[in-house]
């Protein structure tokens, strides 16, 4: 946590929340844990990829685990921004935190910005330490959220000389 505040701080101003490695914290966040764990598509005609699916069949688009996979994330389970910069980009079809095709999220680029902006906001003038203790969890209620409180002290950031 320290080392990505101090990266975020250190790289990053409200101008420049375009910079890489914000974009590469967010992505990795949906990566590990995107809010949306999964979504549902009805075949509309026969497929056969490998597998006979009829037509009218519910198939399951489960994001959180394919984002985890290790034939498609190398150490999949741990929080590394820059793999999306070593251009291990995943294949298309591995990585979809905003769902594909026509009815994928309307939102996307709004909130890609949104989350830049925040994090931003935040990092420059506070710095966050993690209130030792806690269990971190994920619970699935429709969106995905931590299954405790997350607390955090919370102090204004000193700005090194
Ligand atoms: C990190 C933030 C977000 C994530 C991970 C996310 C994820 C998703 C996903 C996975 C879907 C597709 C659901 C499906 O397949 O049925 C979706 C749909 C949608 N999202 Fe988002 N979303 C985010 C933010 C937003 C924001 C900020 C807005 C609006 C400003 C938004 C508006 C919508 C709308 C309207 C749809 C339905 C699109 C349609 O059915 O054609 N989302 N979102």
């Amino acid at each position: 946590m320290k080392t990505l505040q101090n990266r975020v701080h250190d790289a990053v101003t409200v101008k420049s929340c375009n910079s890489h490695f914000c974009r590469q914290v967010f992505k990795e966040t949906l990566r590990l844990c995107p809010p949306v764990i999964g979504t549902a598509r009805t075949t509309p005609e026969e497929l056969c990829a490998g597998h006979r699916i009829p037509a009218g069949t519910m198939v399951l688009l489960p994001a959180f685990v394919m984002s985890r996979q290790e034939q498609f994330f190398k150490d999949p389970l741990t929080f590394d921004p820059e793999r999306f910069q070593r251009n291990e980009d995943s294949p298309l079809y591995a990585y979809f935190p905003f769902s594909m095709g026509a009815r994928s999220c309307i939102g996307q680029q709004f909130a890609l910005i949104e989350a830049r902006v925040v994090l931003v906001k935040l990092f420059q003038k506070l710095h966050l330490k993690w209130v030792p203790g806690q269990k971190l969890g994920m619970l699935d209620r429709l969106t995905v959220r931590p299954s405790s409180q997350c607390l955090h002290y919370i102090t204004e950031r000193v700005k090194s000389a």
